[in-house]
């Protein structure tokens, strides 16, 4: 079954955002497979978004993402990766849709709240960096 890996940014925790994240995908259908409350140091941030550091705003993103805890999720579900994406949102809140986490809750690409994974094989890669001990099987009694 395909999984992706969703982060609630420092942002989205600070203003309380975690429960109505969790509850849309959870309402939507999918799984919740993994999560973890942790702050990261800067080398790991920079792992993790390694393909963007020749980008103008990576340093900033860095410093972002590293100034207080975030929630990494391991979701799972038919077509978690794309059906994830938009339910989040365009990256930037100013052409992401009402209704959408971004649209509903952001207004500024560098607070955008959250972040999903743009395909299934970078989902892989980041559910590795996030996820190194694995993840635990389990089944729902409800499906
Ligand atoms: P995310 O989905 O985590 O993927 C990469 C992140 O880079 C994105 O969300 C934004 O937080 C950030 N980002 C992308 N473009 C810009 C930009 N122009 N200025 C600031 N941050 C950006």
């Amino acid at each position: 079954m395909e999984q992706t890996f969703i982060m609630i940014k420092p942002d989205g925790v600070q203003r309380g955002l975690v429960g109505e994240i969790i509850g849309r995908f959870e309402k939507k259908g999918f799984t919740l497979k993994g999560l973890k409350f942790i702050t990261v140091d800067r080398a790991f941030a920079e792992r993790h978004y390694a393909d963007l550091s020749a980008k103008p705003f990576f340093n900033g993103l860095v410093e972002y993402i590293i100034s207080g805890p975030i929630v990494a999720m391991v979701w799972e579900g038919k077509n978690v990766v794309t059906t994830g994406r938009k339910i989040i949102g365009a990256t930037n809140p100013a052409d992401s849709a009402p209704g959408t986490i971004r649209g509903d809750y952001a207004i500024d690409i560098g607070r955008n709240v959250i972040h999903g994974s743009d395909a299934v094989e970078s989902a892989r890669k980041e559910i590795a960096l996030w996820f190194p001990e694995g993840i635990a099987e389990w089944s729902s009694s409800l499906n």
